[in-house]
């Protein structure tokens, strides 16, 4: 008989050993391994070679299958996201903050693909019937042909998949989901995983697409489940600022469309609206050009946004002087400071130094060096860069300012909102931007020289 094993699995990241201990190896988290019994044991040697899989060569695959045809909704912000549409037997994670409009946003994905013709079926582990009819009453939705399921037993779900075969199935959230093979608390690793795995089987062998929710715990990593996330198709990260009504969706992977593309949603009384000129509504709260406030000219996905940076630095009553950054990386900031310390003699010892973008967006780019470095500077000097100018490039440690990608959309993008003047790096590929002031520079030191004199 085969021995049963037991295996220690850190909640946090989803880390396996053979022993307990009090902190996870992985990532150094402490009380978070607890024992689970596996899912299964594997394919005994027996069964190995009596279902092969048949193997064909690539090319014979190619011609005859069409690519999926996928279905678009009414919520183009959502579809450009996915790659242009719901693929069919596709399995996609929307992870997010608690609170953040998951369930809202898929409330109204689901209305909006059942008026595209797809049946879909929405499960809801969290809220009951009641609670999410009253959802859809707020979002006037109750017209949508959606069926509601209310219910968390993994196994009791699939039976309903089964019968009632949807188009598409929403699950919110995989938290809450249980199977009774496993002999864990629901939310746990081993729970999470054996739900992701059922769905997404599901998904691939009936050709139903399925969306599944996940919370995301304060590290920012879906709880439990990078696991999870290997084993969909795509997976989706719905972001913003508690404060802030913006909602942005990001890919984060998608073997369906390009990563990285975003979606901006605007949370209303009524529930999401679409954005769709998000450079106009991150500029929005802009007033006069102030000092420490810089417009960047970024690439999200496919598509150019301008976004606002704001810097603000302040004699320090601490020893260690603070470098508080929002939206941004916190450790890019600090190699920009270094290079303008050491390349441009500008020092911010003894200065606290806070860093924010406008809006509730998250900046990744590298392109938004240029920009920071000129908020950090016109924060220092107080004083305010030219008005109607847009700031990008990247700046290496060297104080060098290199190209960026798709300069042209960037100054387009820039124009269209009524900037006339850009800073960038030089070299690149040339613009021809009609009527729009370009300012090139080579490097950090001609940049502080030129724009603030120093
Ligand atoms: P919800 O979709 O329940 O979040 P999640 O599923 O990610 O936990 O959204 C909850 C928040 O959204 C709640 O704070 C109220 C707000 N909200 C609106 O502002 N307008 C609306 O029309 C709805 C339905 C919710
Ligand atoms: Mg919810």
């Amino acid at each position: 008989m085969a021995k049963s094993v037991t295996t220690f699995v850190c909640q946090s990241c989803g880390a396996t050993s053979s022993k307990w201990s009090g902190r996870c190896e992985s990532c150094g988290e402490w009380n978070t391994i607890t024992e689970e019994k596996p899912l299964s044991q594997g394919p005994s040697k027996k069964s190995l070679g009596a279902m092969r899989g048949k193997a064909i060569p690539l090319t014979d695959l190619s011609t005859k299958e069409a690519p999926p045809p996928r279905t678009a909704s009414t919520m183009a912000e959502l579809d450009r996201v996915l790659g242009g549409g719901l693929v069919p037997a596709s399995a996609v994670l929307v992870g997010g903050d608690p609170g953040i409009g998951k369930s809202t946003l898929l409330l109204q994905a689901a209305a909006s693909f059942a008026k595209a013709g797809l049946k879909v079926i929405y499960i809801s582990g969290e809220e009951a019937s009641a609670q999410v009819r009253l959802r859809a009453q707020r979002l006037g939705l109750t017209d949508a042909p959606v069926k509601l399921a209310t219910e968390t037993s993994l196994r009791d779900i699939l039976t309903t998949l089964d019968e009632e075969q949807p188009d598409l199935a929403i699950v919110d959230s995989i938290q809450t989901m249980w199977a009774d093979n496993v002999d864990s608390a629901p939310g746990s690793v081993s729970q999470v995983r054996a739900a992701a795995h059922e769905l997404t089987t599901f998904a691939k062998s009936r050709g139903s697409a399925v969306i599944m929710v996940g919370h995301v715990t304060k590290e920012g990593a879906i709880a439990g489940p990078r696991v999870v996330e290997h084993m969909v198709d795509t997976v989706l990260y719905f972001e913003g600022e508690r404060g802030h009504q913006f909602r942005i969706l990001r890919s984060v992977k998608n073997r369906f469309g390009p990563a990285d593309e975003i979606g901006v949603f605007e949370m209303t009384g009524a529930g999401l609206s679409e954005v769709t000129n998000p450079s106009a509504l991150f500029l929005s709260e802009r007033g006069q050009p102030a000092p420490g406030s810089v417009v960047f000219s970024g690439i999200e996905g496919t598509r150019p946004v301008l976004v606002e940076f704001q810097a603000l630095i302040s004699p320090s009553p601490h020893s260690q002087p603070r470098r508080s950054v929002v939206g941004w990386d916190g450790s890019r900031l600090n190699m920009i400071l270094a290079v303008l310390e050491s390349r441009c003699g500008i020092p911010f010892a003894g200065l606290d130094v806070y860093l924010n973008v406008a809006g509730g967006m998250r900046v990744n780019e590298p392109a938004a060096d240029l920009a920071v470095a000129a908020a950090l500077l016109s924060a220092r000097e107080d004083t305010g860069l030219p008005a109607e100018t847009v700031v990008f490039g990247e700046i290496s440690l060297s104080g060098a300012l290199r190209p960026v990608s798709q300069t042209e959309n960037r100054l387009k993008e820039a124009q269209k909102l009524g900037f006339s003047t850009a800073i960038l790096p030089t070299g690149g590929k040339a613009a021809a931007t009609q009527g729009m002031a370009l300012t090139r520079m080579g490097d950090l030191t001609t940049f502080v020289g030129e724009v603030f004199g120093a």
